[in-house]
């Protein structure tokens, strides 16, 4: 069973994520570090221990980075609302955040065990595992496999025309962790946009019936927000970070490919963008969706 670090800016579709992988069998959540990202980082690392007061786990709870390395921070209260979790009413924190910061703790842990016995799962900017990269090198290399969602090849951005807001919110911390030598899973836009919840989905959900499966299903029923005044609501939503701990367990339900990229670092319309580049990383191009659906009913069970 793979141990997992995750990263995290919890966010509806965060939430979802660490909901799966707090419950899927071959899954064992070591350690959740927080991040500003799609709201602050009081919100965000609230947010992490009131996923877990849903099923009632302990698992350590750190927060990180309250702003990007070099910028400032994008947010995102338009889709995850005022509270990041679109009022979804789960339950108040049973616990408190450790003492510390997630770049001491992250450093702490992993010098105590052996090399590759953790994989980083990266659900936010990538502001803490850059500063975990600079500030602990030796650390980060014991990492074992670091996933991220993040970036778009093909696909059209959320934040500039081919940005995507974690890469846009950190362009630099992106560029530490491209360079850093890591085994890197990039996750973009172009394969989460494809892992879509639909009202029959969420029919499944209540039909297992479980606390995890009620708090998915709100959650998704609270990402149908429509993208505009007045306009329709959609059909079906991206479960954007639930790709990442859905890869970790099952790899073959993706299509991974070696990649090279750098990123923007401008201070243009598309910081953050994933450009043509030297460092070699995967990426991954497509996702069986229908797979991972039967997968995530199954887990929540
Ligand atoms: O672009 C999608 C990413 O931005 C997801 O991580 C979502 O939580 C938002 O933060
Ligand atoms: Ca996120």
């Amino acid at each position: 069973m793979r141990k997992l670090l995750i990263d995290t800016d919890p966010g509806i579709d965060d939430a979802i994520a660490l909901l799966f992988a707090l419950n899927a069998a071959g899954l064992d959540v070591s350690a959740i570090t927080t991040v500003a990202g799609n709201i602050g980082l009081e919100t965000t690392t609230r947010n992490a221990l009131r996923v877990l007061a849903v099923g009632g786990q302990e698992v350590p709870v750190i927060p990180g980075a309250a702003a990007p390395l070099h910028r400032p921070g994008i947010r995102e209260l338009a889709v995850h609302g005022a509270d990041g979790l679109g009022g979804v009413a789960l339950p108040e924190p049973l616990a408190v955040p450790q003492h510390g910061d997630a770049v001491g703790y992250l450093a702490d842990l992993l010098m105590q065990h052996g090399p590759d016995t953790h994989d980083l799962l990266a659900l936010g900017p990538l502001t803490n595992l850059a500063g975990l990269i600079r500030e602990v090198p030796g650390a980060a290399r014991r990492l074992g496999q670091v996933i991220a969602m993040g970036g778009a090849l093909e696909e059209a951005g959320n934040v500039g025309p081919h940005s995507e807001f974690n890469f846009a919110n950190d362009p630099e911390a992106v560029e530490i962790v491209l360079t850093a030598g890591l085994d890197l899973t990039l996750i973009p836009l172009d394969v989460t946009r494809k892992l879509r919840a639909d009202a029959a989905f969420m029919d499944r959900l209540t039909r297992a019936g479980t606390p995890q499966a009620l708090a998915v299903r709100d959650l998704i029923g609270a990402y149908f927000v429509p993208s505009a005044a007045g306009a329709a609501p959609p059909t079906s939503r991206p479960l954007h970070d639930l790709c990442v701990p859905v890869l970790a367990l099952v790899p073959d339900f993706f299509d991974v490919v070696p990649a090279q990229f750098g990123v923007d670092c401008s201070q243009g319309p598309d910081a953050g963008a994933l450009v043509p580049g030297i460092h070699k990383v995967k990426t991954a191009v497509g996702n069986r969706a229908g797979a991972v659906l039967d997968l995530v009913v199954e887990e929540m069970c």
